[in-house]
């Protein structure tokens, strides 16, 4: 692995605990304004020290986030669907490679739409991408994206998704937690890590599935609307990182969150 690859990965990825709690706050490239980041700087600014890594598209960078961080950016590079149009998997490549360095990104992400009407376009889309950034030693994240289609996320789809990505490049891969999770890391020879979706019901629901992610191998989070969307986000945010970097338990991680919750 050259020097560069392998200095950016280990910006993301911590090698103090081999794990990593990304900040995902890319969602309004396809959702627009998504609540609670319809200003991302206000949302985000407080949280940026606590992310390991923050992923998020060019416009947003550029427009909210303050060029002094010293939090790593992943860089969302695919798009070209809204969530209004007919389908959310006929995306493309929209920033180039050397606009990623401009950014100084320490990776950058795309998602692959596999089943899909467009799952070769998106396919060809990471072949290119990664051909791309291995000429400038930039990671490349996968994202196994399911588009409406949030009931496709079992194991099954899930391992090919990953598996499939990581045949054509990936560097590391994003995924969703599911049944039997195991599964889909076991067939995975890169790093996973897992998307948070959904606001889940309850702030232990995430912690719970944060945990059992890491019991069953991924090496983190690329977290967004359950630690943003949540009224006490630094609370999320910090049990987060207890769970992933310290392997508090679930319980452990809420303790931490409503100790953020009274103050
Ligand atoms: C995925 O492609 C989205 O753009 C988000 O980055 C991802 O879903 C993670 O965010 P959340 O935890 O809110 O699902």
């Amino acid at each position: 692995m050259d020097w560069g690859y392998k200095n950016r990965l280990s910006r993301i990825i911590r090698p103090q605990t081999g794990r990593t709690v990304m900040l995902a706050v890319d969602h309004g490239y396809f959702l627009g304004p998504t609540h609670r980041l319809e200003d991302v700087y206000t949302t985000v600014e407080p949280l940026l020290d606590q992310a390991d890594a923050l992923m998020l598209t060019r416009g947003i960078l550029r427009s909210s986030i303050p060029a002094e961080t010293a939090t790593p950016i992943v860089l969302r590079v695919s798009g070209g669907s809204s969530i209004i149009g007919e389908d959310l998997s006929n995306e493309t490549i929209m920033t180039s490679m050397e606009e990623a360095v401009r950014l100084n990104v320490a990776a950058v992400a795309l998602s692959i739409f596999v089943g899909s009407d467009y799952e070769a376009q998106t396919l060809e889309n990471l072949a290119i991408l990664v051909d791309m950034a291995q000429e400038y030693g930039i990671p490349v994240l996968a994202v196994t994206a399911v588009g409406k289609e949030l009931e496709k996320r079992d194991s099954r789809f899930l391992a090919l998704s990953c598996r499939i990505a990581a045949e054509f490049g990936a560097g590391f891969v994003k995924t969703y937690y599911c049944d039997d999770f195991e599964k889909v890391v076991e067939s995975c020879p890169v790093p996973v890590v897992i998307a948070g979706g959904p606001k889940l019901e309850t702030e232990l629901d995430a912690f719970k599935m944060a945990h059992d992610a890491i019991r069953m191998g991924a090496v983190g989070v690329d977290m967004g609307r359950n630690i943003w969307q949540n009224d006490h986000p630094m609370g999320m945010i910090k049990g987060i990182r207890a769970v992933v970097h310290e392997n508090a338990s679930p319980e452990e991680a809420y303790e931490i969150f409503a100790s953020y919750k009274v103050s």
